[in-house]
Protein backbone atom coordinates (compact mmCIF):
# COMPACT_ATOMS: atom_id res chain seq x y z
CA UNK A 1 0.00 0.00 0.00
CA UNK A 2 1.60 3.39 -0.96
CA UNK A 3 1.96 5.97 2.12
CA UNK A 4 -1.31 8.32 3.01
CA UNK A 5 -1.34 11.54 4.27
CA UNK A 6 -2.63 11.69 7.68
CA UNK A 7 -1.64 7.59 8.34
CA UNK A 8 1.00 6.63 10.83
CA UNK A 9 2.19 3.31 11.42
CA UNK A 10 3.66 2.37 14.44
CA UNK A 11 7.10 0.79 14.18
CA UNK A 12 8.16 0.69 17.73
CA UNK A 13 9.90 -2.90 18.57
CA UNK A 14 7.74 -2.99 21.92
CA UNK A 15 4.36 -2.03 20.11
CA UNK A 16 5.47 -4.75 17.64
CA UNK A 17 6.19 -7.57 20.70
CA UNK A 18 3.23 -6.88 22.58
CA UNK A 19 1.15 -7.26 19.03
CA UNK A 20 2.76 -10.37 18.60
CA UNK A 21 1.98 -11.56 21.76
CA UNK A 22 -1.84 -10.00 21.38
CA UNK A 23 -2.42 -12.43 18.35
CA UNK A 24 -1.46 -15.57 19.70
CA UNK A 25 -4.59 -17.80 20.38
CA UNK A 26 -2.79 -19.01 23.30
CA UNK A 27 -2.64 -15.36 25.00
CA UNK A 28 -5.76 -15.44 27.73
CA UNK A 29 -8.37 -12.81 28.44
CA UNK A 30 -6.70 -11.27 31.23
CA UNK A 31 -3.44 -10.87 29.63
CA UNK A 32 -5.01 -10.07 26.23
CA UNK A 33 -6.83 -6.84 28.24
CA UNK A 34 -2.87 -6.07 29.65
CA UNK A 35 -1.56 -6.29 26.38
CA UNK A 36 -4.32 -4.03 24.81
CA UNK A 37 -4.10 -1.35 27.52
CA UNK A 38 -0.20 -1.21 27.42
CA UNK A 39 -0.45 -0.97 23.50
CA UNK A 40 -2.71 1.92 23.51
CA UNK A 41 -0.63 3.92 26.38
CA UNK A 42 2.87 3.11 24.30
CA UNK A 43 0.67 4.27 20.53
CA UNK A 44 -0.93 7.32 22.76
CA UNK A 45 2.23 8.72 23.57
CA UNK A 46 2.88 9.21 19.70
CA UNK A 47 -0.29 10.23 18.88
CA UNK A 48 -0.44 13.19 20.99
CA UNK A 49 2.88 14.71 20.86
CA UNK A 50 1.25 17.21 19.15
CA UNK A 51 -1.02 18.20 22.00
CA UNK A 52 -0.94 22.35 22.75
CA UNK A 53 1.01 23.67 25.90
CA UNK A 54 1.27 26.67 27.34
CA UNK A 55 4.15 28.29 29.64
CA UNK A 56 2.92 28.50 33.13
CA UNK A 57 4.69 30.00 36.18
CA UNK A 58 5.58 27.44 39.40
CA UNK A 59 8.11 27.39 42.09
CA UNK A 60 10.39 24.90 41.76
CA UNK A 61 12.32 24.56 45.93
CA UNK A 62 14.91 26.51 44.27
CA UNK A 63 13.04 29.27 42.25
CA UNK A 64 10.81 30.61 40.05
CA UNK A 65 10.37 29.27 36.74
CA UNK A 66 7.99 29.31 33.52
CA UNK A 67 7.40 25.84 32.47
CA UNK A 68 5.19 24.10 29.83
CA UNK A 69 1.47 21.78 30.72
CA UNK A 70 -0.76 20.58 28.44
CA UNK A 71 -3.09 23.70 27.59
CA UNK A 72 -6.74 24.59 26.59
CA UNK A 73 -9.74 22.03 27.32
CA UNK A 74 -7.39 19.51 26.53
CA UNK A 75 -8.78 16.06 24.97
CA UNK A 76 -11.85 13.43 24.92
CA UNK A 77 -11.11 9.86 24.13
CA UNK A 78 -13.96 8.39 22.81
CA UNK A 79 -14.02 4.27 22.23
CA UNK A 80 -16.35 2.90 19.79
CA UNK A 81 -17.83 -0.16 22.09
CA UNK A 82 -17.46 -2.98 22.91
CA UNK A 83 -13.39 -3.55 21.82
CA UNK A 84 -12.45 0.16 21.89
CA UNK A 85 -12.93 0.08 25.48
CA UNK A 86 -10.03 -2.18 25.95
CA UNK A 87 -7.52 1.05 24.97
CA UNK A 88 -9.03 3.52 27.19
CA UNK A 89 -7.75 3.04 30.49
CA UNK A 90 -4.23 3.36 28.77
CA UNK A 91 -4.49 6.45 27.69
CA UNK A 92 -5.69 7.66 31.26
CA UNK A 93 -3.06 6.45 32.82
CA UNK A 94 -1.29 9.50 30.52
CA UNK A 95 -3.99 12.13 30.37
CA UNK A 96 -6.15 11.57 33.34
CA UNK A 97 -7.50 14.76 32.53
CA UNK A 98 -9.19 13.51 29.40
CA UNK A 99 -12.99 13.57 29.39
CA UNK A 100 -14.88 9.95 27.65
CA UNK A 101 -17.38 9.72 24.98
CA UNK A 102 -18.51 6.59 24.40
CA UNK A 103 -19.86 5.11 20.51
CA UNK A 104 -21.72 1.53 20.60
CA UNK A 105 -21.67 -0.01 17.68
CA UNK A 106 -21.77 -3.23 16.42
CA UNK A 107 -20.90 -5.20 12.94
CA UNK A 108 -23.93 -6.78 11.19
CA UNK A 109 -22.99 -10.23 11.21
CA UNK A 110 -24.13 -11.21 7.50
CA UNK A 111 -23.60 -7.70 5.90
CA UNK A 112 -20.79 -6.48 7.83
CA UNK A 113 -22.48 -2.99 7.80
CA UNK A 114 -22.58 -1.27 11.55
CA UNK A 115 -25.45 -0.38 12.88
CA UNK A 116 -25.29 2.30 15.93
CA UNK A 117 -26.82 1.83 19.18
CA UNK A 118 -25.21 4.64 21.61
CA UNK A 119 -23.79 7.57 21.16
CA UNK A 120 -22.56 9.87 24.37
CA UNK A 121 -19.96 12.46 24.32
CA UNK A 122 -18.45 15.09 26.31
CA UNK A 123 -20.11 18.71 25.28
CA UNK A 124 -19.03 21.18 24.14
CA UNK A 125 -16.56 19.04 22.24
CA UNK A 126 -15.85 21.53 19.62
CA UNK A 127 -12.09 22.21 21.17
CA UNK A 128 -10.79 19.14 22.31
CA UNK A 129 -7.98 17.01 20.67
CA UNK A 130 -10.45 14.04 20.14
CA UNK A 131 -8.53 10.31 20.25
CA UNK A 132 -11.09 7.12 18.62
CA UNK A 133 -10.45 3.85 20.04
CA UNK A 134 -10.78 0.85 18.35
CA UNK A 135 -8.43 -2.27 18.19
CA UNK A 136 -9.46 -3.66 14.82
CA UNK A 137 -10.21 -1.68 11.70
CA UNK A 138 -11.34 -4.18 8.94
CA UNK A 139 -13.81 -2.79 6.63
CA UNK A 140 -13.64 0.46 7.57
CA UNK A 141 -17.53 0.72 8.44
CA UNK A 142 -17.40 1.33 12.01
CA UNK A 143 -14.43 3.93 12.49
CA UNK A 144 -15.89 5.73 9.59
CA UNK A 145 -19.28 5.78 10.91
CA UNK A 146 -18.08 7.13 14.39
CA UNK A 147 -15.73 9.26 13.12
CA UNK A 148 -19.16 10.58 11.47
CA UNK A 149 -21.13 10.71 14.42
CA UNK A 150 -18.38 13.02 15.86
CA UNK A 151 -18.44 15.17 13.58
CA UNK A 152 -22.07 15.92 13.34
CA UNK A 153 -21.80 16.50 16.93
CA UNK A 154 -18.95 19.36 16.64
CA UNK A 155 -16.07 17.31 16.89
CA UNK A 156 -13.08 18.91 14.47
CA UNK A 157 -10.07 17.72 15.61
CA UNK A 158 -10.04 13.86 15.30
CA UNK A 159 -7.54 11.09 15.81
CA UNK A 160 -8.33 7.39 15.08
CA UNK A 161 -6.15 4.92 17.35
CA UNK A 162 -6.32 1.34 15.84
CA UNK A 163 -3.77 -1.79 17.14
CA UNK A 164 -4.45 -3.54 13.61
CA UNK A 165 -6.02 -2.56 10.68
CA UNK A 166 -6.73 -4.31 7.06
CA UNK A 167 -5.49 -2.06 4.07
CA UNK A 168 -9.55 -2.07 2.75
CA UNK A 169 -10.53 -0.59 6.01
CA UNK A 170 -7.40 2.43 6.42
CA UNK A 171 -7.98 2.89 2.29
CA UNK A 172 -11.91 3.78 3.61
CA UNK A 173 -11.29 5.69 6.78
CA UNK A 174 -8.38 7.80 4.95
CA UNK A 175 -10.72 8.27 1.71
CA UNK A 176 -13.90 8.83 4.09
CA UNK A 177 -12.09 11.18 6.65
CA UNK A 178 -8.63 12.71 5.01
CA UNK A 179 -8.57 15.20 7.78
CA UNK A 180 -8.36 11.98 10.42
CA UNK A 181 -4.65 11.30 11.60
CA UNK A 182 -5.10 7.93 11.91
CA UNK A 183 -2.46 5.54 14.33
CA UNK A 184 -1.22 1.88 13.25
CA UNK A 185 0.05 -0.39 15.37
CA UNK A 186 0.12 -2.72 12.34
CA UNK A 187 -1.18 -2.97 8.88
CA UNK A 188 -1.75 -6.54 8.49
CA UNK A 189 -2.55 -8.12 4.67
CA UNK A 190 -5.76 -8.39 3.96
CA UNK A 191 -9.69 -9.09 4.83
CA UNK A 192 -10.82 -12.84 4.57
CA UNK A 193 -14.18 -13.60 3.21
CA UNK A 194 -16.03 -12.73 6.77
CA UNK A 195 -14.40 -9.73 7.22
CA UNK A 196 -11.91 -10.61 9.61
CA UNK A 197 -8.53 -9.43 9.19
CA UNK A 198 -5.79 -11.79 8.45
CA UNK A 199 -3.56 -12.97 10.26
CA UNK A 200 -4.89 -10.38 12.93
CA UNK A 201 -5.86 -12.01 16.20
CA UNK A 202 -9.86 -12.94 15.67
CA UNK A 203 -12.59 -10.88 17.50
CA UNK A 204 -11.00 -8.46 19.93
CA UNK A 205 -14.20 -7.96 21.52
CA UNK A 206 -14.88 -11.26 22.23
CA UNK A 207 -10.83 -11.59 23.74
CA UNK A 208 -11.02 -8.80 26.11
CA UNK A 209 -14.14 -9.94 27.20
CA UNK A 210 -14.23 -12.86 27.41
CA UNK A 211 -17.47 -13.59 25.55
CA UNK A 212 -17.71 -15.67 22.16
C1 LIG B 1 -15.34 -5.05 15.87
C2 LIG B 1 -14.21 -4.09 16.13
C3 LIG B 1 -14.62 -2.88 15.33
C4 LIG B 1 -15.30 -3.49 14.14
C5 LIG B 1 -14.34 -3.45 13.00
O1 LIG B 1 -16.42 -4.75 16.66
O2 LIG B 1 -14.01 -3.82 17.49
O3 LIG B 1 -15.52 -2.01 16.02
O4 LIG B 1 -15.60 -4.85 14.48
O5 LIG B 1 -14.93 -3.88 11.84
P1 LIG B 1 -15.22 -2.94 10.59
O6 LIG B 1 -14.00 -2.12 10.37
O7 LIG B 1 -15.48 -3.92 9.49
O8 LIG B 1 -16.44 -2.11 10.89
P2 LIG B 1 -17.73 -5.69 16.72
O9 LIG B 1 -18.73 -5.24 15.71
O10 LIG B 1 -17.30 -7.13 16.65
O11 LIG B 1 -18.34 -5.32 18.11
P3 LIG B 1 -17.78 -5.59 19.59
O12 LIG B 1 -16.58 -4.71 19.77
O13 LIG B 1 -18.93 -5.20 20.44
O14 LIG B 1 -17.43 -7.06 19.72
N1 LIG C 1 -13.54 -7.27 14.25
C1 LIG C 1 -12.68 -8.00 14.99
O1 LIG C 1 -12.77 -8.04 16.23
N2 LIG C 1 -11.72 -8.71 14.35
C2 LIG C 1 -11.59 -8.68 13.00
O2 LIG C 1 -10.68 -9.35 12.47
C3 LIG C 1 -12.51 -7.92 12.26
C4 LIG C 1 -13.46 -7.21 12.91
Amino acid sequence: MEALDNVIIMDHPLIQHKISMLRDKATGTNEFRSLVSEIAMLMAYEALRDLPTEEVEIETPIEKCMTPFISGKKMAVVPILRAGLGMVDGILKLVPTAKVGHIGLYRDPETHEPQEYYCKLPSPIELRTILVTDPMLATGGSGSDAIRMIKEHGGKKIKFMCIIAAPEGLEKLHRDHPDVQIYVGHLDRELNENAYICPGLGDAGDRIFGTK
